[in-house]
């Protein structure tokens, strides 16, 4: 213990102590009072009774009145200290157990064991209501911990299959096995774009996480937005045998035209990757009360109810090998959800089940209705 600093007792002992102060507070004052009050008031009542001032029998008597009075008075305070140890124990016995266990869970998180959770619903209410609060802290955290575990192997992997492209490509060059042509040079641009895409969906992430997207917001006819983002992806529903059609009424929405653009191309893309070769893709623009609704309807694998729950989570794929595969890393509709709601609006899904399809819907506010 260092110089200076007081020595600390255990919170039981310490419960105890109060105890036994109040209790002895209580039996001393109520002696007191007894032994100022009663002695003279026991002296009058025997004067009325007729007994002599001063006589030997009147001391003997009061002498008696005082001995009882201090001896029961002892007996009491003695009792009275039991019970409040009994009393104190029971009491810290009962209270420690839930901050113990506390105490315990909080080391183990410290220590980097997100999984440590308190019993709640046995305790006193306030006990509960601390346990829950740690509980719920400490989901938090594994549910964090988690989903950076997973960013880190997910940028890796991401970053492994084009780095690994770009350097047997170069080795081979410059071993002088492969000539410097025309195709040597464009499989070496196409993977320096995929890092550059890595690159700019990672930034995009760091930013939905922490909601800051600055957008150029302008008029701009829903039509002009569902047609330009059909025309993108015309060759390859073409190539894929997957039909794609995109209608719209003329509305008109207050909207950054490009972001709202990133956001359709995310939705029509993952629309083809999840539907099979004779399916149907259909983007619809919708004025309603005041807000634009776009929604991406398709024919294709569809999701089940907790797939449709966790497909905005960042780095989610239902189906993790194949999805990589294909070029996605699960982050598409986390940044399009924030960039709805970037815009006060939301992106949501729905899905009759497995193999049914499935509907996302762009919700976007600032609307002009269509003038006729
Ligand atoms: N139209 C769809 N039909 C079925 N599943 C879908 C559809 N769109 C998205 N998903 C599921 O949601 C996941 C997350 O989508 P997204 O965030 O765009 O990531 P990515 O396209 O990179 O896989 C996808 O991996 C897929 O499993
Ligand atoms: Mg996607």
């Amino acid at each position: 213990m260092a110089d200076g600093e007081r020595p600390r007792l255990a919170w039981g002992t310490r419960t105890f102590l109060a105890f036994a102060v109040v209790v002895a507070a209580s039996v001393l004052s109520a002696a007191v009072v007894a032994l100022i009050v009663g002695p003279p008031l026991f002296h009058e009542h025997l004067l009325e009774l007729g007994h002599t001032g001063g006589s030997a029998e009147m001391a003997h008597v009061e002498q008696a009145f005082l001995d009882a009075g201090v001896r029961s008075l002892g007996a009491g305070l003695v009792v009275a200290l039991g019970l409040a140890t009994l009393l104190a124990w029971w009491e810290t016995r009962r209270l420690r157990r839930p901050l113990d266990e506390l105490a315990a869970a909080a080391r183990r998180v410290e220590s980097g064991d997100y999984a440590a959770r308190v019993p709640v619903g046995d305790g006193s209410p306030e006990f509960d209501a601390l346990g829950e609060a740690f509980n719920g802290m400490a989901r938090r955290l594994d549910a964090t911990e988690e989903s950076r575990r997973r960013l880190l192997s997910d940028v890796a992997h991401e970053l492994r299959t084009p780095l690994s492209t770009l350097t047997a490509e170069l080795e081979a060059i410059g071993d002088g096995l492969v000539p410097w042509d025309r195709e040597g040079h464009e499989l070496l641009a196409q993977q320096a774009a995929r890092l550059q895409r890595i690159a700019n969906d990672l930034n995009d992430v760091s930013r939905a996480e922490e909601g800051r997207f600055e957008l150029d917001r302008h008029p701009v006819p829903v039509a002009l937005l569902v047609e330009q983002a059909v025309a993108t992806f015309r060759p390859r529903y073409a190539a894929k045998g997957v039909e794609l059609s995109g209608e719209a009424d003329g509305g008109t929405v207050v909207a950054d035209a490009q972001r709202v653009g990133q956001i359709l191309g995310n939705l029509i893309e993952n629309a083809l990757r999840h539907t099979p070769p004779g399916g149907q893709v259909r983007v619809a623009g919708q004025t309603l009360r005041g807000e634009t609704r776009i929604t991406v309807t398709d024919t294709g694998e569809g999701l089940t109810a907790d797939q449709r729950d966790r497909v905005f989570d960042r780095f989610y794929r239902t189906d993790t090998s194949r999805a990589r595969d294909a070029g996605g890393s699960g982050i598409g509709l986390t940044i399009s959800r924030s960039l709805a709601r970037a815009h006060g609006g939301s992106l949501t899904v729905t899905s009759p089940g497995p193999g049914t399809g499935a509907t996302f819907t762009l919700t976007l506010p600032g609307t002009t209705l269509p003038t006729s």
